[in-house]
């Protein structure tokens, strides 16, 4: 392995504002208030904290000592550390899997991450000042309606992503996420004020933290799991190849505890932010994809201030996507350059043009193509099993991806860690105390792929089918 000549993080901080920045994203501010607002509130979101906290940091840990042991693109590091400990070569696959995850998740998010963007200009230039909801919501089926204009916001911020990748680690990666992270912070701490100040806060922190387990589904549970993967970016090789730079003694226990924990704090503050808008304004809190689009700006146009702090929200979603989206497509680039010897600009080039037809599907999902779904569902003794409901090329890339791919990938991970790994090594790279490396083999070795399994089977309407065919 050709050590010497890769390259590292230049500090164990700028590691863990890397992986932070992975971490928190469209992932925290986007998605999980929406599948907050879809799946009932406080339940999903206690299901959500207890996935974290269980499967998400232990197979993060696993992860990024995978990806310093085996210092190399995802796919040659599986490849090495089977050989390394006599396993198949086929783990590589893994990895293969984990390149194909993050480039179809990149394909999406790079269009959300366009909408975002088309709001700055939207918010700067006062463009939702005195409009009731039925406006707003106008203004966004406008913009989601329209593909060219779609078209246009998806080119710019994967033409964006792609220059920060093509830099490399210390040119790019580094100085984005040291001066963006900060930055992020401060921006969300302003608007938990304003939150704070809108009579609804109360209303909004009960619905995130009261459970009320009757509004949970089994897809809302697989939701929640999945989420904790996605927004923890885990089970498809970002985090082994950001581990893969860290330098050998660097405390991976610490690292994985302090990015998981900010991670969930941006989260529930954004979640905290969203929600007492949303009441403050008798706004719906199952509103979809669109909801922090769809609300949001009506909470802004009426508060002081409100053109000059929703151009800073939406700009601060924009970054908080952008040291994402880095990572996403990081594993395919050092894939791509190992393999194919070429350079990484070049890798860059190729990647940034195949994400950008893949994102299509993704554009037309909202217009041209927004009728074109299919739907999946197994009939049962015990009533439908709906896995699928209408789902367009968007739906179908999201949950293939963040509930099937991901876990599984997550899966597998904790099941090599924990099971075929010599011990020996896994003690050497975690370097903790005796009592901290047994619970993390238990977590490992049991409980996280426990989870994962019996929420897959659950979820996939395998148990309901079971029972059918049983029965
Ligand atoms: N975690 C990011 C978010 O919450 C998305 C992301 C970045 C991701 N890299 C990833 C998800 C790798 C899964 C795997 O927005």
């Amino acid at each position: 392995m050709s050590e010497a000549k890769r390259e590292q993080w230049s500090s164990r901080l700028v590691f863990i504002l890397a992986a932070t920045g992975s971490a928190v994203g469209l992932g925290n501010i986007w998605k999980f208030p929406y599948i907050t607002g879809e799946n009932g509130g406080g339940a999903f979101v206690l299901i959500y904290l207890c996935c974290i906290a269980a499967i998400g940091i232990p197979i993060m840990m696993a992860e990024i000592m995978l990806g310093r042991r085996g210092r190399h693109d995802p796919v040659t590091t599986m490849q090495n550390l089977a050989k390394e400990s006599g396993h198949s070569r086929s783990w590589g696959l893994l990895g293969w899997m984990g390149v194909i995850a993050g480039f179809l998740i990149l394909s999406y998010y790079s269009v959300i991450a366009g909408w975002a963007m088309a709001y700055v200009p939207k918010m700067a230039l006062g463009a939702f000042n005195a409009l009731d909801a039925k406006a707003v919501d106008n203004i966004f089926n406008t913009l989601v309606g329209n593909p060219w204009l779609l078209i246009v916001w998806h080119s710019l911020f994967l033409f964006l992503t792609m220059i920060v990748v093509a830099r490399g680690v210390h040119g790019g990666l580094e100085k984005a996420v040291t001066y963006l992270m900060p930055m992020l912070f401060v921006l969300l701490l302003i608007l938990l004020v304003y939150a704070m100040d809108s009579g609804y806060f109360l209303q909004g922190v009960s619905y995130l933290f009261n459970p009320d387990f009757s509004k949970i589904t089994t897809e809302g549970v697989l939701t929640a799991m999945g989420h904790a993967f996605f927004t923890l970016s885990l089970g498809m090789g970002a985090i082994m190849v950001y581990g893969s730079y860290l330098p050998a003694h660097t405390s991976i226990a610490q690292a994985s505890i302090v990015v998981a924990f900010m991670d969930t704090l941006v989260a529930l503050l954004a979640g905290m932010i969203i929600f007492p808008v949303v009441f403050a304004n008798g706004l719906e809190a199952g509103a979809g994809p669109g909801l922090i689009f769809k609300t949001l700006p009506l909470a802004f146009s009426h508060m002081n201030y409100g053109t000059f702090f929703g151009t800073l929200f939406f700009i601060l979603i924009v970054f908080a996507a952008w040291t994402s989206s880095i990572s996403l497509i990081e594993p395919a680039i050092t894939w791509a350059m190992n393999n194919f010897n070429i350079s990484r600009m070049k890798a860059s080039i190729v990647a940034g043009v195949l994400v950008w037809f893949t994102g299509l599907l993704t554009v037309f999902s909202f217009n041209l193509a927004s009728d074109f779904t299919i739907s999946s569902t197994i009939s049962t003794h015990y009533g439908e099993f709906v896995i699928l409901k209408d789902a367009t090329a968007f739906d179908l890339l999201d949950y293939l991806t963040a509930n099937i791919m991901l876990p599984l990938g997550g899966l597998m991970i904790a099941i090599y860690a924990g099971w075929l790994m010599k011990q020996e090594y896994s003690r050497q790279e975690l370097n903790i105390s005796h009592f901290w490396y047994t619970i993390w083999t238990v977590l490992v070795r049991y409980i996280a792929p426990a989870m994962v399994i019996v929420v897959f089977l659950n979820a996939m309407g395998i148990v309901a089918f079971v029972r059918n065919v049983i029965g």
